[in-house]
């Protein structure tokens, strides 16, 4: 997979470069780069933004800064782009990111996400340069790059090889396994700790058992009830 995050912090992104899953893929040659957009801003002193038409607070990032910044990367018109690789804008009001999203991102060669700041981007941004718009939750960030982060991190953990242990991601919160429901507790050492047993039945090594006490809690926790430790 090949993923340009556009920002206009891409330092922030030195340290997820580092994380192990992320490690593993890029080891891969699975690919993630970041893009400046003050570096082909076509104002003057860097700037990127300007005041919203209809006035109100904050500032808008500006089309021609973030098309001048699609072109010098893909050497195209960037309404285009979106044809040919998933062009994603990072926004509060997008598609909820869920398991669902994260497994289609995750079957995608090629991914952009675009970073906003301020009060976000220009609408047109979005209308003629994306083909999508994802929100990782109903609440508001200062700008668009702990969400890539998030979008990234649960994307590049689906690909071959991110994870030492693959089955981890097989039966977990919200997979087939789990029947799309939240994960069961996990419990270890020590079994007692000032009173507090770990459930009976992960001790029995009755693997049968085991497995349907998990399913169940599973199934209890996605019904919406944590609720105390089955027997
Ligand atoms: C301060 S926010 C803009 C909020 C915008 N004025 C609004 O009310 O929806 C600046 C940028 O942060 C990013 N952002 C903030 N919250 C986000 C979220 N929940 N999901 C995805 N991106 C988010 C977006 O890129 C957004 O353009």
């Amino acid at each position: 997979m090949d993923v340009d995050v556009f920002t206009l912090f891409p330092h922030w992104f030195d340290w997820f470069r580092t994380q192990r899953h992320v490690a593993n893929v890029l080891a891969l040659g699975h690919t993630f780069k970041t893009v400046d957009y003050r570096a082909t801003t076509p104002l003057k002193a860097g700037k990127v933004d300007d005041v919203p038409f209809g006035g109100g607070a904050g500032m808008v990032l500006r089309i021609d800064v973030v098309e001048a910044a699609l072109r010098a990367r893909y050497g195209e018109d960037p309404v285009s782009v979106r044809d040919r690789r998933r062009v994603i804008a990072l926004t509060p009001g997008g598609r909820l990111l869920d398991e669902t999203l994260a497994a289609e991102l995750a079957d995608e060669p090629a991914l952009t996400l675009l970073c906003g700041r301020y009060e976000g981007f220009d609408e047109r941004i979005v209308e003629h340069f994306c083909s999508d718009a994802v929100s990782i939750g109903r609440y508001v960030l200062a700008g668009g790059e702990l969400a890539a982060m998030v979008v990234c991190d649960t994307v590049l953990r689906k690909l071959h090889g991110a994870l030492g242990d693959e089955e981890s991601a097989v039966e977990e919160s919200f997979s087939a396994a789990l029947e799309g429901a939240p994960e069961y507790p996990h419990y270890t050492r020590p079994a007692e700790w000032r009173g507090w047993s770990v459930p009976e039945v992960l001790l029995s090594g009755h693997h049968e058992r085991i497995r349907q006490w998990r399913l169940e809690r599973a199934r209890q926790r996605g019904a919406g009830g944590g609720g105390p430790p089955l027997p």
